[in-house]
Order: structure tokens, then C-alpha cells, then sequence
């Protein structure tokens, strides 16, 4: 039985753990404040807010609806637009804010916007102007335009910097922000079972039948009729594969930890210092809030940004079988057979990715171009990772790139062709045509096969002039 806290209500529901929290809410719960939009990710209409208990304080973020699975919420508290006025019937400051600068019109989009702007009034960060847009990135409105929604984001960090750092929360009550129930979340969410049976399920012949799902924000939009009907292994909030472990020289990353969890992560923030310029390419706050790196990888798209980033990492993947909880490593790149080919049983599953601690010889650098800058899967995109001597010779190279072949590729000519080069004109040309041996791409939507090509050399070009090695580019 899967039980969470829906504002101030604790509920239970034996209907499928893939079922959608925002169907939940929705038909069963009749809450129908949130709003079905795109139903796959993309625009922030059915956003509420999802609290974890982690110690005896909750972690408030914003989750699309339409794509968490029932399971995803277990022991947690969901807070839906109905759930932030209910003692008093005012509207928050949040929503005045949204009124007096005209930020809604026709109020679709409305209540995605209040419930993300809700989020940041509940988060720790700092209320800065680029937080609070930052935290309306996963929300599109097509009728009111952008303007007097950020003017309302303007007024909302205004407001907030009065915001004491002790006890918050009282405070956010006082000012009439959140109802004071939410005080009282903390101590009845320890009373709930914190741990879901759910283990994985399987047939006489041994083949599983059920769904590993991690944040659900790719498995819930390839398959959305049969997940939704089925039951599913929660992999997201199962502590083994969670966390960032540093063991000597080597970082393992649990499978199930979010593209969130790893940009606030401090060891990982020290070894890439700009992993934020990089994750902010990817997805959007929300769907960051939810995906995980091993969604990613066993998505086996061949244009995945987190994918293209462990790969030029020379990660490895961690393997375990469900069914004989036997457990095997294998080089990242070896994973990738065929396009959405996989070298893994149906009952493996991946436990963590791990690779070497960079050292402070070693260069790294991921870039990404779509069509649209934000919120936008990539035409093409890479990372490299350099290891180079005082002299400037390059010691090591791994080099990783999506979009110009079948699978998210790690390029082996080119990096090995770069060890014990330096790099020059003379050695960029004949690199450039290695480069371009090892690429198959192909015309589609993102781009034709010309331009791809281009653009993979412009950004492997684009990886050394942030390097500026040998001040070979270095402008
Ligand atoms: C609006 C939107 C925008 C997006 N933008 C981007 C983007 O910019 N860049 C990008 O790379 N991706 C993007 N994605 C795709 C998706 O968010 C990512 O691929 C994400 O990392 C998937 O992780 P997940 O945990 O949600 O996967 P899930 O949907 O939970 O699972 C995906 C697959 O992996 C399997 N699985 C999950 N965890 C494991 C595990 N530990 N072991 C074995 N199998 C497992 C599931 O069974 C399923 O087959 C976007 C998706 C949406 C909806
Ligand atoms: S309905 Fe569009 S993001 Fe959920
Ligand atoms: S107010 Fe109509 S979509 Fe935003």
C-alpha cells in the first residue's frame, strides 16, 4: 500500500505504483487546481511540490505530475495548489505577486508558475533573481508572455530577503506564504512507513515483470498506458543506490541520485567547477528534480547529456542482477551495443557508475547545442576530459560525443590519437580528420548530417579554447 501526505491529509491507495500522481490527484482526490498540459515534461502545468523527510527536516522540490509514478511519493509530503492557502482562504503573496504584475491571463499556466515559485519560497537557497528564474525554467505560458512574470519574480525576491535563515518557517506562515499545517508535516510523515515492498517481480521462468523505474521522466513518456497500469520497482528513493561516495582516487555515483542531487553535490561541484553552466543545459528544474543517472544511461538515447558526460569521464557501470544479486563492472562504453542495444540482462540493473577523482593536471568540459538554449534535447552534444603534462603534452584523452551516431559514442580513434601530442595547427587538422572518420550521423529533425559533423568539430574545438592549452586558441 502506497500512503503519502496530500497537503494536510494523509492518504493510502492500493492502485498500481505506476499509476500518475497527477491522475491521483486529479480523479481521486478531485484536486483538479492542477492542470494536465504536454503530459510529457515539458510545461510545467501539473507541477506541485514533493517533500522528503531527511532527518527531521523536508526538502521541498518541484516535480512534474504527469510523470511521477504513484511509488516516487511513498512516505512523502505532496503539496498541491489547494494544499498553500487552506487556513485563511487569502491568497499567498506568491499569487497577489503573479495579479499586480499581470502575470496571468488566461491561468493555465498559472498554478505550475505559484506552485514553482512556491518551491523557492520553501527552498534553502538563496531567493538571488537568477534562483527564482532558474526555478520557473520548467514552466511555459503561451498567452501572458514573460515579462510580468519575471516582474513577479523581481517582487518575490524582494520579499523573501526579509526571510530570517532561522526558523523560516514560522516566518513564511506569519507573512501568510504556506498555512501552518505544514509546521506540523515533519512529525506525521515519521509516522508513516517509510519503507514501500516492492521488490522486484518475476515469472517462473525468471524474467521480471515488472518496471525498474527511476524518476519516471523517460519511462513515463515512452510508455505512458502501460506504466500507468502497471507495478513498478522504485529504484529512486532505495538508499543502496543512492549517494556520492569518495573512496581514494576513485567517485562512485549510486545510480539512482538526480541530476539535482549531483549538481549540489560539493565534491562533485570541487572536482567540475562549472558543473552548473553545464546542468543547466539539461532538461529543466523539475525533470532535473527527478532524473537519474541511471534513467539516462539504460535510456541509452544517443544524444544524453549525463551519458555523454560519464563517458569522457572513461566511467564505469556497475552492474547487478536482480534475481541473483550476482554483480559484474563494465567500461561505460561497452554498455552501448547498438542503437538502445544494451550488453544487460532484462533482470540487471544498475547499481553505480564510478571513475577516477580528477587531479589538478586533468581538464574537463561538456558542451551542448539544441535548437532552443534551454529545455531542449541536444542536435549534438560532448564532453572531454585531458590530463596534461607540464609541458603541455597531452597525457591522456577521452573524448565523448551524442547525436553523430547510433549510440552515445565515446570516441576511441580521436582519443588515442591525441596521447603524447601537443596540441597545435598542424595537429588539430590531422585530429579534426580523425574526428571525423569515427562519426556516422544522420539527417533528422535536430539537424541534417553536414551540419552535425560540423558542429561535433566546432565543439571538440570548443572543449580547447576552454582549455587554452599551450595558449594554443587562447583568447
Ligand atoms: C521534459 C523533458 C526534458 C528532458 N531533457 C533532457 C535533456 O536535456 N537531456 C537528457 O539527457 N535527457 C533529457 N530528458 C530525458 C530524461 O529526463 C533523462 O534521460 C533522465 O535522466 C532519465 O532518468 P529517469 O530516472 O527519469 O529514468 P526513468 O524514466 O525512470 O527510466 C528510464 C529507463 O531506465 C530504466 N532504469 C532506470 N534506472 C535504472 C537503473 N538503475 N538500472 C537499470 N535500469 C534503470 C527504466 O526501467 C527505463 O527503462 C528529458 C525528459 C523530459 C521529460
Ligand atoms: S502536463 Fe505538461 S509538464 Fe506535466
Ligand atoms: S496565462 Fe494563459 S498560458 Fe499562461
Amino acid at each position: 500500500m502506497i500512503s503519502f501526505i496530500l497537503n494536510n491529509q494523509v492518504v493510502k491507495t492500493g492502485l498500481p505504483s505506476g499509476s500518475t500522481l497527477l491522475d491521483f490527484v486529479r480523479y481521486e482526490k478531485q484536486l483538479v487546481g492542477t492542470k494536465i498540459g504536454c503530459r510529457e515534461g515539458d510545461c510545467g502545468a501539473c507541477n506541485v511540490l514533493v517533500g522528503t523527510l531527511v532527518g527531521e527536516e523536508i526538502t521541498y522540490q518541484t516535480m512534474t505530475s504527469c510523470l511521477t509514478p504513484l511509488s516516487n511519493v511513498h512516505a512523502k509530503h505532496v503539496l498541491t495548489v489547494e494544499g498553500i492557502n487552506l487556513s485563511n482562504r487569502q491568497l499567498s503573496p506568491v499569487q497577489e505577486l503573479m495579479i499586480v504584475n499581470n502575470g496571468t491571463q488566461c491561468g493555465f499556466c498559472t498554478i505550475g508558475f505559484v506552485m514553482s515559485l512556491t518551491g523557492v519560497v520553501l527552498s534553502k537557497e538563496n531567493p538571488t533573481y537568477a534562483n527564482v528564474i532558474k526555478a520557473i525554467d520548467g514552466n511555459i505560458c503561451r498567452c501572458t508572455g514573460y515579462k510580468s512574470i519575471e516582474r513577479a519574480a523581481k517582487g518575490l525576491c524582494e520579499t523573501l530577503a526579509e526571510r530570517p535563515a532561522k526558523k523560516p518557517l514560522s516566518w513564511l506562515v506569519e507573512q501568510g506564504f504556506v498555512p501552518d499545517y505544514l509546521q506540523n508535516i515533519p512529525a506525521k510523515l515519521q509516522s508513516l512507513q517509510q519503507k514501500l515492498n516492492q521488490d522486484s517481480t518475476f515469472n517462473d521462468n525468471g524474467q521480471k515483470t515488472d518496471f525498474f523505474i527511476g524518476g519516471g521522466t523517460d519511462l513515463m513518456v515512452q510508455k505512458p498506458a502501460i506504466i500507468r497500469t502497471s507495478s513498478t520497482t522504485n529504484f529512486l528513493d532505495d538508499t543502496q543506490l543512492k549517494g556520492i561516495h569518495i573512496e581514494g582516487n576513485l567517485c562512485r555515483v549510486g545510480a539512482s541520485t538526480t541530476v539535482t542531487e549531483f549538481e549540489d553535490s560539493p565534491e562533485i561541484q570541487k572536482m567540475f567547477p562549472d558543473l552548473s553552466k553545464y546542468l543547466k543545459l539539461v532538461s529543466s528544474t523539475p525533470i532535473r528534480n527527478m532524473a537519474t543517472m541511471g534513467g539516462n544511461i539504460i535510456n541509452a538515447s544517443p544524444i544524453g547529456d549525463m551519458t555523454i558526460f560519464f563517458l569522457a569521464l572513461n566511467s564505469q557501470v556497475i552492474l547487478k542482477d536482480a534475481l541473483t544479486q550476482n554483480s559484474r563492472t563494465l567500461p561505460l562504453k561497452d554498455l552501448f551495443l547498438d542503437y538502445k542495444k544494451l550488453d544487460k540482462t532484462d533482470t540487471e540493473y544498475i547499481e553505480s557508475l564510478q571513475f577516477e577523482v580528477p587531479d589538478n593536471a586533468t581538464y574537463f568540459n561538456f558542451e551542448k547545442v539544441s535548437k532552443r538554449t534551454h529545455l531542449d534535447i541536444a542536435s549534438v552534444n560532448s564532453a572531454c576530459q585531458l590530463k596534461v603534462a607540464k609541458d603541455g603534452a597531452i597525457l591522456q584523452a577521452h573524448i565523448s560525443a551524442g547525436g553523430v551516431a547510433a549510440i552515445p559514442k565515446y570516441l576511441d580513434k580521436s582519443s588515442a590519437f591525441l596521447k603524447g601530442k601537443k596540441m597545435d595547427d598542424a595537429t588539430w587538422k590531422t585530429f579534426s580528420e580523425v574526428l571525423d572518420s569515427e562519426v556516422s550521423p544522420i539527417s533528422d529533425a535536430r539537424g541534417s548530417a553536414a551540419y552535425k559533423r560540423l558542429l561535433l568539430r566546432q565543439l571538440v574545438l570548443a572543449h580547447f579554447v576552454e582549455f587554452k592549452l599551450n595558449h594554443w586558441l587562447a583568447f
